[in-house]
């Protein structure tokens, strides 16, 4: 009998090794200890439309008591059927409930699904940079490759006083197409992006289509941010490009949908052949989601769906709410001498810090990362959170968004008005140290 000690034999197994501990840890627990103005997270710190919550107790008190209990695994049928009358509607073909969708924890567990069930060793996958970070991981622990390409600012976007909008990062064609092989499976494509709020164009989609189609690869189309679409910008479903639908796993969140990310609940969307794979995954790890939260979502989502083109649906709200805060903030960044790059989508804007870098003791920060380093002295000493957009790219990519900050827009516009007065403050001054001198948020949850 072999006497491996404990250490040894409980070691994480090989496939999880070489993962990092999730960034989000450390910045809660800064934001835990500072209180900063919290204008790092992905969520609002604002109420929610009151029928949303309305819906979700109405459904714990349903006198049909079976609501309380487990539902079908792969996803509560009020809810699939819901969700197939809405997207069969917007991708103009009829979506099969039962075969063709399956209801997660969150877009993250969509995610996890869709990579575990597809990705096998030695498979490479491509991620487009910046990325929302748990792409990376979730590939690597399949045993397969990554292969990352940035969206590169646009040659023509010469002038450093004009501004600069997210339409303005592309993609190089040739870079794009010297990625694709016999060994490439997927594709993961995040529109609108996280950080960038890049809404990809028409023609942007239909050269992934057709690479996609020419080396016989699977695309992930992470769209959870798919309502909130600003200016003439139009959110385009891959999975309706000719020759698509057939290889596209489309992912959405109710969560970032109804502004309310505590729900954890999101779907995936696709041919039954592959979404069979992910359910899969999800019979052996989750089985099924919570039964009131998925009734809950799709009584909303049957209200919002008789009056999809009315300015009162809670679509159209929200994307007219966020345009204006995004403005508001796009303003307040500038006269802080911050260069924002203008979202056409979602709730972040990235900006350029570079004109603040000496008004910041960045000396007392150990991190290798600039904006790391930048976004901690903030947390510390102005009172500001925002997330380090270098922590969405790969690590030889890192250095492309050291200069920048993510911040998060949708905020009570009070706090927004805040954090306006506290860079403000700090901008106008040599230096000042402010530690723990703002209110706690509402609660510490964050
Ligand atoms: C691009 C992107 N995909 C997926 C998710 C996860 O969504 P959920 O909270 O529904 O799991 C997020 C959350 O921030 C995100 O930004």
């Amino acid at each position: 009998m072999s006497c491996q000690s404990i250490d040894a034999k409980f070691q994480l197994p090989q496939r999880y090794q070489g993962q990092i501990q999730s960034f989000w840890d450390e910045y809660i627990q800064l934001t835990l200890k500072y209180k900063p103005m919290n204008l790092g997270l992905g969520f609002t710190d604002g109420p929610v439309p009151q029928y949303i919550t309305d819906a979700l107790a109405a459904a714990a008190k349903s006198p049909n008591s079976i609501v309380n209990q487990y539902t079908r695994g792969s996803g509560h049928p009020r809810l699939i059927q819901a969700l197939s009358t809405l997207y069969s509607q917007l991708v103009d073909r009829k979506i099969d409930p039962i075969n063709e969708m399956l209801i997660t924890i969150g877009a993250y567990e969509a995610l996890y699904a869709t990579i575990q069930g597809h990705v096998d060793e030695g498979d490479e996958v491509i991620i487009i940079e910046p990325f929302f970070e748990c792409y990376e991981p979730m590939v690597k622990i399949c045993g397969g490759v990554p292969r990352f390409i940035p969206l590169r600012l646009n040659n023509t976007t010469t002038s450093s006083n004009s501004e600069i909008n997210s339409s303005d990062y592309v993609l190089d064609d040739g870079e794009l197409e010297g990625l694709f092989n016999e060994k490439t499976k997927m594709i993961i494509l995040n529109t609108p992006n996280n950080p960038l709020g890049k809404v990809f164009s028409r023609i942007e989609l239909t050269k992934i289509a057709e690479l996609c189609q020419k080396y016989n690869v699977l695309c992930v189309s992470d769209e959870v941010y798919e309502w909130m679409i600003f200016d003439d910008n139009k959110h385009i479903r891959i999975c309706t490009l000719p020759g698509m639908w057939e290889r596209t796993i489309t992912i959405g969140s109710a969560g970032k949908t109804f502004s309310v990310t505590g729900w954890k609940t999101g779907w995936a969307y696709g041919p039954a052949n592959l979404i069979i794979n992910l359910k899969m995954v999800h019979q052996n790890c989750v089985y099924n989601c919570p039964t009131p939260i998925q009734e809950a979502i799709a009584i909303i989502f049957e209200g919002e769906i008789k009056r999809l083109d009315s300015p009162a649906c809670y679509f159209n709200v929200l994307a007219a709410e966020l345009k204006k805060k995004r403005d508001f903030m796009a303003e307040f960044l500038n006269e802080n001498g911050m260069k924002p790059i203008i979202p056409q989508g979602g709730f972040f804007m990235t900006a350029n810090w570079s004109a603040l870098e000496n008004k910041a003791d960045l000396s007392t920060e150990l991190d290798t990362q600039q904006d790391f380093r930048f976004t901690k002295w903030m947390i510390k000493n102005v009172g500001v959170l925002a997330m380090p957009p270098s922590a969405f790219f790969s690590d030889t990519n890192k250095s492309m968004m050291e200069h920048f900050v993510r911040y998060c827009f949708f905020k009570t516009d009070e706090n927004l008005q805040t954090a306006a007065n506290i860079l403000k403050e700090w901008t106008g001054k040599v230096m000042t140290i402010r530690q723990n001198c703002l209110p706690a948020p509402p609660n510490d949850s964050i």
